[in-house]
């Protein structure tokens, strides 16, 4: 994760928005004639950023648990209040699926313009079968409307609803027996998550979930080991999951089962940091330990309101002690893995899709020192710019 094979003087050469070429500019020029050209002399080039954890469909906003938890509470206690993930579920099941679209395409307008070209988004705000079939067919539609692309995952087990809180049971064969089934006939979703914490999901629980999910071709991921431990990281081993998210309070036995698993963890720096979690060093424990790091944005309306991730990046470096290269290497090809396409993505290297960003800095370790600024000059998705000079004052190198 340290190493990010770096061309001084690059160029890229772009076909039907497709990579062809990468080496040094003066080569690309020669093997290739262009129709167009950009230029990105002076400037920073990567693959465009991939979020691999959001939960992008929800409707309204969650701004008085802020300062509810300022006063001492906690998201437990605001859970049990009648706020948390449940009240966002009312508001989606009232929203129409028009009402949701909208939301996410201005949502997906600001995140390509901080750098994110593909992003996972999970359902989990419906909880019933037709909520969640309504969530999950607004993400295939965003893929038809807009340029950034999503990749669909099934998180119908993020909590037990309210009207199920006096058997929970009935709601995990509901989901086993109903809706897994459904959604995997239907395609809709690539992979099957789970909240497996104290309050939502337990150990047995998330274990059943996510094998059923297998057996309709779900592939598992876990929000595992949040809030406490759980043994979550170990669960995510044992299942073969694709990654294992959060891990605030994993376990050394955790880091080592990963490792074998080869599950990549994702790690969601702006949702420890907005819900005061404990966790400073993680990124570098999980690194040293062996174990592949993703990085992502965890947006949500309650423990994450923000999808950029160049604050998510520096934060990898000042809370979870990643350095500069590993954020990078974090936020694209480990991101990719994490939400299985690195095969197309995540790299500059031929034969992958032309998702690029070019920077307004000259070194690419002022990607995260540049705290809190957006530092991007343009965006190309699949070998199209969709944005230039951003903003007008965005269109100067930033030294
Ligand atoms: O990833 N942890 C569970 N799910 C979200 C929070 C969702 C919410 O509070 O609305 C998360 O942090
Ligand atoms: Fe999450």
């Amino acid at each position: 994760m340290r190493q990010l094979d770096i061309i001084h003087g690059g160029g890229v050469a772009i076909k039907k928005g497709k990579i062809v070429g990468v080496g040094e500019s003066n080569k690309i020029k020669q093997k290739f004639k262009a129709k167009k050209r950009i230029d990105a002399r002076g400037m920073v080039m990567t693959p465009g950023l991939v979020d691999p954890h959001t939960h992008l469909v929800f409707a309204g906003t969650r701004e008085q648990e802020l300062a509810l938890r300022l006063g001492g509470a906690s998201y437990k206690e605001i859970s049990a209040a009648g706020g948390g993930i449940m009240s966002t579920v009312r508001e989606v099941r009232k929203a129409k699926p028009e009402q949701l679209k909208s939301l996410a395409l201005r949502r997906m307008d600001q995140m390509i313009t901080y750098g994110t070209t593909t992003a996972e988004a999970k359902s989990g705000y419906g909880l019933t079968l037709l909520d969640e079939i309504k969530i999950l067919k607004v993400i295939r539609d965003l893929n038809r409307s807009h340029q950034l692309e999503l990749i669909p995952t099934f998180m119908g087990a993020h909590v037990v609803p309210e009207e199920y809180t006096h058997k929970r049971e009935d709601f995990i064969n509901e989901l086993v027996k109903t809706m897994l089934p459904e959604i995997a006939k239907r395609r809709l979703a690539r992979f099957c998550d789970v909240f497996c914490e104290e309050g939502a999901f337990d150990i047995g629980q998330t274990r059943k979930i996510l094998n059923e999910g297998k057996r309709y071709g779900l592939i598992p991921k876990l929000h595992a080991d949040e809030f406490t431990h759980t043994g979550g990281a170990e669960l995510a081993a044992e299942l073969g999951a694709c990654s294992a998210d959060h891990l605030c309070k994993l376990s050394e036995e955790g880091i080592r089962r990963l490792k074998d698993a080869n599950t990549v963890a994702v790690l969601l720096p702006v949702t420890s940091l907005f819900m005061g979690i404990e966790s400073q060093g993680l990124g570098r424990r999980l690194i040293d330990g062996g174990v592949a790091v993703a990085l992502g944005s965890d947006f949500n309306p309650g423990t994450s309101p923000t999808f950029n991730l160049q604050l998510v990046m520096s934060l990898g470096c000042l809370l979870y002690k990643m350095y500069p290269e590993e954020v990078i290497v974090a936020c694209t090809i480990n991101a990719a893995h994490a939400c299985g396409c690195a095969q197309d993505r995540g790299s500059i290297e031929p034969g992958k899709i032309a998702d690029l960003l070019i920077w307004r800095v000259h070194t690419y370790t002022q990607i995260p020192y540049f705290l809190g600024q957006n530092l991007i000059l343009k965006v190309i998705k699949k070998g199209r710019i969709c944005l230039t000079g951003l903003q007008v004052a965005n269109n100067i190198r930033m030294t």
